[in-house]
């Protein structure tokens, strides 16, 4: 049932602040995270994990970029992501203990099954799966799970199911970083940043009017590129991954550094470039990236927050986002990206919740 929302996508994008809340509630108490989430043996496992490989496909492969990230910034241990087509057909190399984790909606992809049934033979210390539908064949077939608390998700594009397996990624990387010196300080603070994760999206959703008029300057494009840099370059290859499912506008991301070796030779008035552009370490690099954009006559859209002071003009558009903890920004900075794509797929008139030649669920290879 859709509600009062014209299509499952939207109902499920403005859910997010309910099912977020969903997905922490009894994962953490006021300053910890409580292992028991991951399964009763889950933690005997965890102190024994020297490394995590990551498998999945599409927007899951894209959470798993993200906590690649966090996995060796905050839990100190090294961390490989692969899409499963690729991994499952690949002579691997694991390394002594190495946690092996898929993260699914579904949990049927083939591919992915068929990556943890080629894992399985391997010598991974334990496999984990992160999985939104919990009679799946992933489930079953897995040591642990963690399950995300999205609910069912229709729109063949996935939205809910993202964010909150960007939540479980964190509670994991925290786990682990307990392990490898995080200490209980930082744990308490990145678990206080979690719990305004709900009320942050919530904030980000306000932006949807603002979303909705600057998605017609996106209508008549053939092309976007999605820019950001650090842990925002994932989130931007699912803005576009977005972008192009639902509104058929070809979308490329790039990690804003790489312009110069090549992209930039795209850039014209008729190229629109969205910028995930928090205010954090990189963001002066990232401006100095935008500036040659503009250069080029490229027309920017930035997601940015009040600290960053990005100025706007004819030819940069500015949405403000909250100011949030660099933790939590890939849960809330995803959101505007969301909506964006619904609203240019809305101008353009496409099948929002059933895009032509994708289906919901993979099951064949
Ligand atoms: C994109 C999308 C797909 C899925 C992918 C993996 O919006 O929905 O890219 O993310 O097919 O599906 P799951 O997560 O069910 O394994």
């Amino acid at each position: 049932d859709k509600g009062q929302y014209r299509h499952y996508m939207l109902k499920e994008i403005f859910e997010q602040p309910t099912v977020l809340a969903r997905t922490l509630q009894g994962r953490i108490s006021k300053t910890k995270v409580l292992e028991a989430a991951f399964g009763a043996d889950a933690s005997g496992i965890f102190d024994k994990v020297e490394g995590v490989q990551i498998v999945a496909c599409g927007t899951s492969y894209h959470a798993g970029l993200v906590a690649k990230y966090w996995m060796e910034s905050i839990a100190s241990i090294p961390c490989q992501v692969e899409v499963a087509s690729e991994y499952r057909y690949r002579k691997v190399f694991v390394p002594k203990n190495t946690l092996f984790v898929t993260i699914s909606q579904s949990g049927e992809t083939a591919d992915t099954l068929a990556a943890l049934k080629e894992a399985k033979k391997s010598d991974y210390l334990a496999s984990l799966v992160i999985c939104n539908a919990p009679n799946s064949s992933l489930v079953r077939e897995s040591d642990l799970v963690f399950m995300t608390q999205a609910g069912p998700e229709i729109g063949v594009a996935s939205t809910k199911a993202f964010t909150t397996q960007l939540i479980a990624l964190q509670l994991l990387t925290i786990a682990l970083g307990r392990r490898h010196g995080l200490s209980a300080d930082q744990e308490a603070k990145m678990v206080a940043a979690l719990a305004t994760v709900p009320d942050e999206v919530a904030k980000a959703l306000t932006l949807d009017t603002e979303i909705k008029i600057t998605s017609e300057k996106f209508a008549d494009k053939k092309h976007a590129l999605f820019l950001g840099r650090g842990v925002e370059y994932p989130v931007a290859m699912e803005g576009a991954l977005k972008l192009k499912e639902i509104s058929y506008i070809h979308a490329e991301s790039y990690p804003a550094g790489e312009l110069k070796h090549g992209p930039l030779a795209l850039v014209d008035a008729d190229m629109p470039i969205v910028a995930v552009a928090p205010n954090n370490e990189l963001m002066e690099k990232l401006k100095s990236n935008l500036e040659e954009v503009q250069a080029r006559g490229g027309k920017l859209f930035v997601f940015s927050d009040q600290a960053s002071a990005f100025p706007s003009s004819d030819d940069v558009t500015v949405i403000n986002v909250h100011s949030v903890p660099d933790t939590i920004a890939p849960m809330v900075y995803t959101i505007p990206l969301q909506l964006l794509s619904y609203h240019v797929a809305i101008v353009k008139g496409t099948d929002v919740d059933q895009p032509r030649n994708l289906a919901k669920s993979v099951t064949v290879e």
